[in-house]
């Protein structure tokens, strides 16, 4: 086991803000709003399990013209120093550190097009009948707007929105143990659940083109919006592997928008539009962040969506059914590798949680299972997980990694047992 000692801010990546009302006197009085969850309500209904298929058409309308992204940047400890226990790593000094670059989509930029989105779900669809409106509600969970008040407002909505927006602290952690560890994913299956912005899974595709690497979350929204433009941003459009006419594209598309632009003074609204979300540009301290093109024909598209899918399926909704959907055919087709982080947080979920990977985790394999041990404001915690594997007495556990912070994170590792 090895240590870490810090925490997302000495990273600036937009771990959770956690504040709500009920919370905010806590919180203030801690001086530690990572470590507390904020919920607003619940939902009785879950949403199924099901594959979202990324070649739909209603997917990669969802892909926007441009992402706007940042770089998440992981200290790893260095490959060798055999230390697993005890060591730290100094933000400050930069000590026996190699650092993980991964790129992701601006939280701001989800939120952008978010509300842009639902602007025009309302403006097309002004006559929706009261199926339709539930529609939106349940199937494929909340409408924008309410997206956009549950990531701002709360971490998560229990059956609703469950917090995939953001990318959590123990995410981080995992990407780090994971590059510290080095393994080789060739031709390994490995499976995120509840991945969110996906850094752990992304890591690994990023390390081997042979792995297969699917990624499940609760709210299709997420999967859309963030995991997949993120696999993007870490495959198959890099922004470092762009070639360098890029930006002699991008110029001329900016002059093109420009001057289009010009010609339609006569949109008042547009104009409007055009002020209060202007480019991005990050001299300006743009809070949308660097951006990049992504294809705008459909066709393109979907040639980006099928190499992405030879490589990921995508599942969306609650873990209990998850294991029918994938439809195993024996244990060599499941998983080598289960990952997951900050998904134990609420103790009603352990099981249905703790069933999935018991039941696609190959003989052989592991899971990977990163979390705090305590969330303020929803009362999960690491040791009740525990307990639970331990009682059903199939897995070999041990903690892999462990990190110093007001509320200490830690990685559990679970085997099968002989
Ligand atoms: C707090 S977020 C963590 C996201 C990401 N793993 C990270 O660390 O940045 C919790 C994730 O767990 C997933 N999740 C929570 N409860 C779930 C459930 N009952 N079924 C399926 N997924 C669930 C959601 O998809 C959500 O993305």
């Amino acid at each position: 086991m090895f240590k870490f000692n810090f925490t997302a801010e000495d990273l600036e990546i937009d771990d959770p803000e956690l504040v709500t009302q009920q919370d905010e006197d806590q919180i203030e009085e801690l001086s530690k709003p990572l470590e507390s969850l904020s919920v607003s309500s619940s939902s009785s209904t879950v949403v199924p399990a099901s594959r979202l298929d990324i070649q739909s058409k209603s997917c990669l309308q969802s892909l926007p013209l441009t992402l706007h992204y940042e770089l998440a940047q992981i200290p790893v400890l260095k490959q060798g120093t055999g230390a697993a226990t005890a060591i730290s790593i100094d933000m400050k000094t930069g000590e026996k550190k190699e650092i993980v670059t991964i790129y992701k989509r601006n939280l701001e930029d989800v939120k952008f097009q978010i509300a842009q989105d639902d602007d025009d779900f309302d403006t097309e669809d002004n006559n929706k009948t009261k199926e339709q409106e539930v529609a939106k509600q349940t199937i494929s969970g909340p409408g924008g707007a309410e997206m956009l008040a549950l990531a701002g407002k709360s971490d998560l909505v229990k059956g609703v929105y469950e917090g995939g927006l953001k990318t959590w602290e123990c995410a981080l952690d995992l990407v780090a143990y994971l590059a510290e560890q080095n393994e080789n994913y060739d031709g390994k299956k490995v499976l995120e659940l509840g991945c969110g912005s996906a850094l752990p899974g992304i890591y690994i595709l990023t390390q081997s083109n042979s792995a297969k690497v699917d990624l499940q979350d609760y709210n299709d929204q997420v999967l859309r919006l963030v995991t997949l433009p993120n696999v993007l941003l870490n495959t198959y459009v890099r922004p470092d592997q762009q070639p360098a006419e890029e930006e002699e594209v991008e110029e001329e598309i900016k002059e093109q928008k420009e001057k289009t632009e010009g010609e339609d003074d006569e949109d008042d609204e547009d104009d409007e539009d055009d002020e209060e979300h202007p480019e991005a540009d990050p001299e300006d301290g743009d809070f949308r962040g660097v951006e990049l093109d992504l294809p705008d024909s459909f066709e393109d598209k979907l040639a980006l969506a099928k190499k992405v899918e030879a490589q990921s399926s995508f599942y969306m909704g609650d873990w209990s059914g998850l294991v029918d959907v994938m439809a195993f055919s024996g244990d060599e087709d499941k998983y080598d590798l289960i990952l997951t982080s900050e998904t134990i947080y609420a103790e009603e979920s352990h099981q249905k949680l703790y069933d999935t990977i018991k039941n696609s985790l190959k003989r052989g394999g592991k899971a990977l299972v990163a979390a705090k041990t305590f969330y303020f404001g929803v009362g999960g915690d690491i040791l009740s997980f525990r307990r639970l594997i331990e009682k059903d007495n199939v897995f070999n556990v041990k903690v892999v990694f462990s990190a110093q912070a007001f509320v200490r994170r830690e990685i559990l590792e679970l085997t099968f047992k002989a």
